[in-house]
């Protein structure tokens, strides 16, 4: 199987355990189900998904498994996408190439649907589907990863820096939390959907995940300034119109570049103890610095 192969048949997989987890329209209220709907399914990458998929298969996790892990992941992405938007924080109006929730709908819909989403991504992960013990750690990780100490935390440092400089040890902080760390649990949740990892091979992963994450939210800040908004389906050259700290704005443009080429090959580094079992992750990690949305 081709790698485009491949991901067409997971993305297939996703859209539909999305549509599975999600309640329906007609569930009151409607307008709720409605908004969460239009903010999850029908758009995205689904970075995490993908990631969480090819981390099961090397551990052997069945794929039903990894459809409610990689459901719940996405449904915590969304709910910070739709909350990032929201005036109180970035104040964006489109997303995904469609006006942002708080525009469609209201500000106050717009924070139900993330809150909503991220009850319902924890709600997914007790799926029958998952045995008791692998219900716990997945829900552990997601949790850890979305709170204070993951991307909520990081999301709170976004704020108070605006307007300010971070030294480049503060930056990477910042983007290990706010993007790096549900990336991670991606990874991760997939591993252990399946045969729990050994203490080295998790070790690996971990590498592997740190630099996809960091990678990422590098990528992002360098698209923010190199790629145009219809491309992007969000707003371009918002960083630096807010004064956000960004990997271009305290290293620039061409060492941005350089750093995400470097975290690509330790992503590949990390890999090798499993070979050619871990080409889907080698091929993601590509894929995350090489995109161009
Ligand atoms: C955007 O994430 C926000 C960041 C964490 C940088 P994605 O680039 O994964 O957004 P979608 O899911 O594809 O819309
Ligand atoms: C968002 O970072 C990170 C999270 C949503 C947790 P950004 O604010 O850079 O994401 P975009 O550029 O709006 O997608
Ligand atoms: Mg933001
Ligand atoms: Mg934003
Ligand atoms: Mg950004």
């Amino acid at each position: 199987m081709t790698f485009e192969q491949w991901t067409r048949s997971v993305l297939e997989r996703v859209e539909t355990a999305l549509e599975h987890y999600l309640p329906t329209e007609a569930t009151e209220p409607a307008k709720l189900h409605e908004a969460m709907r239009y903010a999850v399914l029908g758009g995205g990458k689904r970075v995490r998904p993908l990631l969480c998929h090819a981390a099961g298969e090397l551990t052997g996790a069945r794929a039903e498994c990894l459809d409610a892990a990689a459901a719940a992941l996405e449904m915590i992405h969304v709910y910070s996408l739709v909350h990032d938007d929201m005036p109180c924080m970035d104040d964006d109006a489109l997303r995904r190439g469609k006006p942002t929730v708080h525009v469609k709908y209201d500000e106050a819909t717009a924070l139900l649907v993330g809150d909503a989403l991220q009850s319902q991504a924890f709600v997914t992960l007790t799926a029958d589907v998952l045995a008791a013990p692998q219900q716990a750690s997945l829900v552990r990780e997601l949790a850890l990863a979305s709170g204070s100490i993951g991307m909520c935390g990081g999301q709170a440092i976004d704020l108070a820096s605006v307007g300010h400089t971070l030294t480049r040890p503060q930056l990477e902080t910042m983007h290990r939390m706010k993007t790096g760390a549900l990336l991670r649990a991606a990874v991760r949740m997939g591993a252990l959907a399946g045969v729990a990892p050994d203490a080295d091979a998790l070790r690996s992963l971990d590498a592997y995940a740190a630099a996809v994450g960091l990678a990422f939210q590098v990528v992002d800040d360098i698209l923010d300034v190199t790629t145009d908004s219809a491309t992007l389906g969000k707003t371009a050259g918002k960083d630096a119109k807010d004064g956000k700290p960004t990997y271009v704005s305290i290293i620039g443009l061409d060492a941005s570049r350089v750093l995400a080429a470097q975290l690509r090959s330790d992503a590949h580094a990390a890999l090798v103890p499993f070979g050619a079992r871990a080409q889907r992750l080698a091929e993601l990690a590509d894929l995350v610095v090489n995109r161009v949305s």
